[in-house]
């Protein structure tokens, strides 16, 4: 099979390019990714080496550049998980997420359309549905009530995903995750952020009273649900995927000082969060009756292994948090 995966030099999808490679059946990869930000390829030097690997700079909004790459690399299928993906981020400054979010996805069904692109996974999340009081838990047919332009910008690609289906007849299924956590999580998100904090002994910004509650999903364990869903799942379908570990932030924040023997005294409430989301919640009944995928990871296990990772890569942090991967980029890819 030959893949064409984009934003896979963000944190869950260069997670899904390293496991896809470990495969036989994956003849071919293309990345691509615009390297904002959030695009680091030093989380792809295990791949490099790899003849099947291939990386284009390219911005997927950008039709002429997409183009290029169905022609040139011809995939059988697309793994997006390209997007402005921090809600902070998109409320603060709307205007990229809408563009590659929406633009983005757009371009590139348009682009696997003209090519008659045998399979199109589109990964998404479970914050489109919105804040879900108790006892509830949002399945794939929960209404969608998007609050951020983040979540909205998901949920419009979402629909427009589907509607390749209804009216293109394409084999396009959703993913919809919950948050995620893991090595190569870009220290903007809860958990990458309150673990470089505390481990440089700074205070833990913790967003109006810490109760919100959301559901943690190991990246790898996401992996494989997405893979999962690629080779099993059916056109025209979401498929919710969920870590089955529902936790208020602050506890979430408590066990990282804990793991990182540092004392509560750390945490600082702060301003909440405009339209914070008070909880999410989701079944992944369906994606596990139909593919037999299951989270493996443990939470305590899975942020175990986040800090220690953390813990033994603090230039990676420093490189990312100063845009310096840009320099591995030009001693690496400037010449291929
Ligand atoms: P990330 O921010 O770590 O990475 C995003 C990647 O996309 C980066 O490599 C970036 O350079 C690239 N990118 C951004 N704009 C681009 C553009 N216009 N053209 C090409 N590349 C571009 O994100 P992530 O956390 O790895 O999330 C990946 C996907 O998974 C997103 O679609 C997100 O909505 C979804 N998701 C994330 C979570 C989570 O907890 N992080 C949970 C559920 C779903
Ligand atoms: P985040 O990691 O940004 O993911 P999302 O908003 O997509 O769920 O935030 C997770 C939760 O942590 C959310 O309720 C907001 C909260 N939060 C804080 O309390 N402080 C912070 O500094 C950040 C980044 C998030």
């Amino acid at each position: 099979m030959k893949l064409l995966v984009t934003g896979g030099a963000g944190f869950i999808g260069s997670a899904f390019v390293r496991q896809a490679l470990t495969g036989g059946d994956v003849t071919a990869l293309c990345n691509v990714d615009a390297l904002t930000y959030a695009g680091n390829l030093e989380n792809l030097a295990s791949v490099l080496p790899d003849p099947r690997y291939r990386f284009e700079r390219a911005d997927i909004a950008d039709a002429a550049a997409i183009e290029n790459i169905f022609v040139s690399f011809a995939p059988d299928a697309v793994v997006h998980f390209a997007a402005e993906s921090h809600v902070d981020r998109s409320i603060l400054s709307p205007e990229p997420v809408i563009r590659t979010n929406l633009n983005g996805t757009f371009t590139l069904l348009e682009a696997a359309r003209r090519h008659k692109t045998e399979r199109f996974v589109h990964v998404s999340t479970d914050e489109v549905y919105g804040s879900i009081d108790e006892p509830h838990d949002a399945d794939e047919g929960y209404p969608l009530k998007a609050s951020s332009p983040y979540s909205a910008s998901k949920a419009g690609s979402d629909l427009l995903a589907l509607s390749y289906v209804t009216t293109y007849k394409m084999n396009v299924s959703v993913t919809r995750a919950s948050n995620n956590y893991g090595p190569y999580q870009f220290p903007e998100k809860l958990i990458p952020l309150m673990i470089a904090n505390a481990l440089e002994g700074k205070s833990l910004p913790v967003y109006g009273d810490g109760m919100q509650i959301r559901d943690w999903l190991y990246v790898d364990d996401h992996c494989a649900a997405i893979d999962a869903v690629l080779r099993h799942g059916r056109a025209g379908e979401v498929y919710n995927i969920g870590g089955s570990r529902a936790l208020p932030n602050i506890e979430v924040v408590k066990r990282i000082l804990a793991a990182t023997g540092r004392g509560e005294d750390l945490i600082t409430y702060v301003k909440d969060r405009p339209g914070h989301d008070r909880r999410y919640a989701i079944t992944s009944e369906k994606v596990e009756a139909e593919t037999g995928w299951k989270p493996r990871v443990e939470f305590e296990n899975g942020l175990a292994r986040t800090v220690a990772w953390y813990r033994d890569n603090p230039q990676w942090i420093a490189s990312v948090r100063s845009g310096a991967y840009r320099d591995f980029y030009e001693k690496n890819y400037s010449n291929r």
